[in-house]
């Protein structure tokens, strides 16, 4: 049986973990080596294929991860100088995502581990995007105050050890990366909105008035719902009464309204705990605009700022591996009956 053969597994420090990432549209492997190092990271994206509907279409994604997995864990494997007989353990995102998209990633890790006879490791896809900040970062040890903000969270977390976490605040409505899409669809910009919104703002003033969120009342909660909205109102507004307007004004303006709201919650929050290390992660985290606020606001409180680089901010394997690694020394390891989950908890 394969739980009895894992149950003794005996547990490397420097143990060589392979990720697997299909919870979305990007069919990702990693290959990281005790938790921190990358030895490979693959990402083949069908983002492309999305564009024309204007957001991700599931069954696409699907296909899309069943043509594409078994090339991009071999090249993870071959870019890292090695073979499937090096590999320890087999981490695999088993939620939150689109069903049938993580579906192909989890019977993928299965098999590998199976046939291998190693441990899989089931792995939060949010957790993954909180622990990218330990890659490629030997210093970086809990405690923390980390920010999430991707297209399904937005969160204010204080990290007390590898695997205690305490959530301070978070959304009540739509994730800051989601509002950022929504913006994006009326402003006329394609998928993915997050991106497009920030090069539109880049040439644009800070010029419309726009409800700034839960300031000092709302404690470490967020709502984007209501930014949104007077975004969608403002320019229905204008277009009603046949009026000109700027869609780089509002671009800007939004996006100064969605970040600064963040930045400042997250040094309040370094404040409260006295803890005086923040990191971040999330596509969002990839924005240029929050992440200068991050480091100007940090700089000016003395706080040590760690933030992951863009391309581990947006979905990738290689953080996968990294949060893997954590399960992995706790010995948290899944039974052959694993299955996916379109929603997990934030802790
Ligand atoms: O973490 P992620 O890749 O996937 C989820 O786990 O959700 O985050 C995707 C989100 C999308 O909403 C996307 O628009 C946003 O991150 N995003 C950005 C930027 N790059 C990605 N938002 C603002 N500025 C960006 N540069
Ligand atoms: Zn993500």
């Amino acid at each position: 049986m394969y739980a009895d053969k894992i149950k003794d597994f005996k547990i490397k420090k420097d143990a060589v973990i392979l990720a697997i990432e299909s919870s979305c549209d990007e069919t990702a492997a990693a290959v990281i080596k005790g938790g921190r190092k990358i030895l490979s990271s693959k990402i083949l994206s069908s983002c492309a294929e999305h564009v024309k509907f204007g957001g991700v279409v599931p069954e696409i994604a699907s296909r899309a991860h069943t043509t594409a997995i078994s090339l991009v864990v071999e090249d993870a494997v071959k870019s890292a100088g090695l073979t499937l007989a090096d590999i320890d353990a087999v981490a695999v995102t088993y939620g939150a995502g689109l069903l049938g998209a993580l579906l192909v990633g989890v019977s993928y890790a299965k098999t590998l581990a199976y046939s291998l006879s190693i441990p899989l490791i089931p792995v939060s896809h949010i957790r993954g995007h909180l622990s990218a900040s330990y890659l490629e970062n030997e210093s970086l040890q809990p405690p923390f105050i980390s920010l999430l903000a991707s297209g399904g969270h937005t969160a204010i977390i204080y990290v007390k050890s590898y695997s205690e976490y305490e959530i301070l605040g978070s959304t009540l409505d739509d994730a800051v990366g989601e509002a950022f899409d929504k913006v994006a669809r009326v402003l006329g910009l394609s998928y993915p909105g997050g991106p497009n919104v920030e090069r539109l703002a880049e040439s644009g003033e800070n010029a419309v008035k726009l409800p700034k969120m839960l300031k000092g009342e709302g404690g470490y909660n967020f709502s984007y719902s209501g930014l949104k909205t007077a975004v969608i109102n403002y320019i229905h507004g204008k277009e009603q009464k046949g009026e000109e307007y700027s869609r780089a004004d509002v671009a800007c303006s939004f996006q100064h309204a969605a970040v600064d709201i963040l930045v400042e919650k997250v040094i309040e929050a370094c404040k409260e705990k006295g803890v005086y290390v923040v990191t971040a992660g999330g596509g969002v985290v990839a924005n240029g605009f929050l992440r200068r606020g991050l480091e100007e606001q940090c700089k000016q409180n003395k706080i040590i700022l760690h933030l992951p680089p863009k391309w581990l901010c947006t979905d990738n394997a290689a953080m996968i591996g990294a949060e893997g690694y954590i399960q992995y020394l706790n010995g948290n390891f899944a039974d052959i009956d694993l299955n996916a989950k379109a929603r997990v908890e934030l802790k």
